[in-house]
């Protein structure tokens, strides 16, 4: 007989990929948790399962003129044009700090135009403690390719991999690009390019247009969708993804209660990301760590990572 399990201590809501031991499934996504210091006023960053840091480049960039954010039905767009202090000034200036607080997870985000760019960024986080893992964006214009993005390109996606993989000493996770025909494609060229893991979604191209004054809302013109409006897109392309790699997968798109990180769970993803409902709420992501307790409470849950790729087709 299975015995019963010891519900008096909660469910456990522990994941784990690429080596890495999260207390729970719940990581604050890129470019809407700054560099984790900022928040640590609003948010017990030991609640969560870890944090990702602004996307890092190895020299700082100033990003995109005003107006770089607008809000849609149910959405955001945004062009901030991966505005970031650098990856030497991270080190220097955020890093200390965030070695000091005990029990959290950090993952450096990193972009680069060029293959080179991708190299001396990471050999530069190489050299300092504190951080758990890379994410690598791969949804910037490869200049060295006349501009087509690294993430739409498989060869493109292919050599930048295999050089991060090449170069880094800690996990590799890789931030696919929605904007591509087949996400299983790309996850496949990530995963034999040597990625420990995948994460997905980075946000949709979109663009909004001021009837009035005939302007586009977005100095960029063209800017990325982030938001509740992208969930089911996100979630469809996490099914396909995670049912064409063995590496873990970490969901993304639209996040903004418990249940739905249950649904990418369900779905295939091994963890989540939650970005754009830090923009409504600061501590949404710690009231969603609360709020997923209470559902696998509810729901009889007792470890959630049972839930990975669990849905139902019949
Ligand atoms: C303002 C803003 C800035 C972002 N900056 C980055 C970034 O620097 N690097 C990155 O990989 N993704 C970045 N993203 C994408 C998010 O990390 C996430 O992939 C996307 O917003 C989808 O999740 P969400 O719907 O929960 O926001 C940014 C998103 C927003 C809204």
């Amino acid at each position: 007989m299975t015995p019963s399990p010891d519900r008096s201590r909660g469910p456990n809501l522990s994941v784990s990929f690429a080596g890495i031991q999260l207390k729970n499934p719940v990581i604050a996504a890129s470019g809407t948790f700054g560099y984790g210091v900022e928040f640590e006023d609003v948010v017990h960053l030991n609640k969560l399962g870890g944090f990702v840091v602004k996307g890092l480049s190895k020299e700082p960039m100033a990003g995109n003129p005003p107006p770089r954010l607008y809000e849609t039905a149910a959405g955001m767009l945004n062009a901030i044009g991966l505005q970031n202090i650098g990856a030497r000034a991270f080190i220097d200036e955020k890093l200390p700090r965030l070695r000091q607080l005990k029990d959290i997870v950090v993952i450096a985000n990193v972009f680069g135009y060029t293959r080179e760019d991708y190299e001396s960024t990471i050999q530069i986080l190489n050299e300092s403690e504190g951080i758990a893992a890379y994410e690598l964006n791969v949804s910037c214009p490869n200049t060295g390719s006349g501009g087509i993005q690294f993430g739409c390109d498989p060869r493109a996606l292919d050599e930048v991999v295999a050089t991060a993989r090449h170069i880094s000493q800690r996990p590799l996770i890789v931030k696919l690009s929605p904007n591509v025909t087949s996400i299983a494609q790309m996850a496949r060229v990530a995963e034999e390019a040597g990625a420990d893991a995948i994460s997905l979604v980075n946000t949709f191209l979109a663009m909004a247009v001021d009837a009035e004054t005939r302007k586009p809302r977005i100095s960029n013109v063209t800017a990325g969708l982030s938001g509740p409006a992208i969930k089911p897109i996100a979630l469809r392309m996490v099914y396909d993804a995670s049912k064409a790699v063995k590496i873990p997968v970490i969901g993304m798109g639209g996040i903004s209660a418990a249940v739905d990180i249950i649904e990418f769970m369900l779905a295939g993803a091994t963890a989540v990301q939650i970005g754009t409902a830090s923009y409504w709420d600061p501590c949404a992501t710690e009231k969603i760590v609360d709020e997923l307790q209470e559902w696998c409470v509810e729901h009889k849950i007792d470890r959630i990572s049972s839930l990975t790729g669990g849905m139902l087709l019949d």
